[in-house]
């Protein structure tokens, strides 16, 4: 049994310009960016890359369409060596870019078109949160199935996760709040896995403690103090991202996608809203297992008892972010249900990777109740 696996190189630059010379960025090479990023720290740089911004292929999340458009492109480039630099989106686009073959992205997802990765990509983030760069994950909104889903394969995997956190420097206050939650939501939840283990609980914690604390020196010296933690939330973010590549993520993510996919709510503002919620459930399901370790672990490092610690976390996050209801986001009644069922119905993967596997009535419980 495979217990764990880092497979991408990680490699630190303090800068964008020392990143491009040492892989020589230029000619035949494909990168796939967020603009606002590009722009200002690559573009001074005149590399003769074949570049293409994300906006181009549409707003927020990735879709099957938006993939399509991007392979299009791709395809018609002739490049060899892919870069993707820029949010979780980004990197999970660029991820289908490795594979051979002529495919729509709608084929891979569902696994009806071969998975054979000939290309090298190299991943680098410009959040703190969605460890794409060291996952085998790649998300996207299949239309013909109105819902995400993930692919999760190693022929997917990048070859490098570069971290430069010269380029979060700009990255808007409210980006960086709910990428450093979801990436806090990647720790909790690969920590009581099924699929966890020692060494990928390894990277959980010290990602889980670096966050808390960054956190609770946001608080009390303000926003701007995120600009000298960049490296440790960027790093904290990386660490997150090996413990769900190797662990997985769970309910909390699973029951997020309908409510980001149809009301296009970012996602770890989506995760937020039912992390503490679905950590009740967990809690009051099985209180005996493994989550007694979990509760430890937050109580001395919130400062608090185990029995207070999901209120001691909302406490906290609330003041990073705001929690609303359901409702605020657009989200009707008559879909606390239906949203259930298709969580059942294509999440599989996630919810069997949850401390406890809900049922759809449990889901639509727990949505009611955030409703
Ligand atoms: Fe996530």
């Amino acid at each position: 049994m495979k217990v764990f696996q880092e497979k991408p190189v990680v490699e630190t630059f303090c800068c964008a310009k020392e990143f491009a010379e040492a892989y020589n960025i230029g000619r035949g090479d494909f990168i796939l960016a967020s603009r606002s990023v590009y722009e200002k720290y690559f573009v001074p740089l005149k590399l003769e890359a074949h570049v293409k911004y994300k906006g181009k292929y549409g707003k927020g999340e990735p879709t099957d369409g938006m993939i399509d458009d991007l392979l299009a492109d791709f395809r018609q480039s002739g490049c060899g060596r892919i870069f993707a630099v820029g949010g979780g989106a980004v990197i999970d686009m660029a991820k289908l870019l490795v594979l051979d073959g002529d495919a729509r992205a709608e084929k891979y997802f569902l696994r009806e078109a071969p998975l054979k990765k000939v290309r090298r990509l190299i991943a680098v983030p410009t959040t703190c949160g969605a460890g794409s760069e060291v996952s085998n994950v790649s998300i996207a909104e299949l239309s013909s199935m109105k819902s995400k889903l993930g692919l999760a394969a190693d022929e997917i995997y990048a070859d490098a996760a570069v971290l430069i956190p010269e380029l979060l420097t700009e990255l808007p206050y409210f980006y960086f709040a709910t990428s450093a939650i979801d990436a806090f939501i990647h720790a909790i939840e690969s920590y009581l896995s099924p699929k966890a283990n020692l060494y990928t609980e390894m990277f959980s914690e010290r990602a889980m403690e670096m966050i808390l604390s960054g956190f609770g020196r946001i608080l009390s010296e303000g926003e701007e103090a995120r600009k000298e933690l960049l490296s440790d939330f960027l790093t904290a973010s990386n660490l997150a991202g090996v413990a769900f590549g190797n662990a997985g993520t769970g309910m909390v993510h699973a029951i997020s996608y309908p409510l980001s996919g149809k009301y296009h709510v970012a996602h770890g503002e989506a995760n937020y809203q039912f992390l503490t919620a679905v950590f009740a459930f967990y809690q009051k399901e099985c209180p005996e297992g493994k989550i007694q370790k979990l509760n430890r672990f937050l109580g001395r490092n919130l400062g608090c008892g185990d029995w207070e610690v999901y209120g001691e976390l909302a406490r906290l996050f609330d003041q990073i972010i705001a929690r609303k209801k359901l409702r605020e986001y657009g989200m009707e009644k008559e879909e606390i249900e239906v949203f259930a069922e298709s969580v059942e119905k294509s999440q599989g993967r996630l919810l069997s990777q949850s401390y406890v596997k809900p049922t759809a009535g449990q889901m639509a419980e727990v949505y009611r109740k955030l409703w």
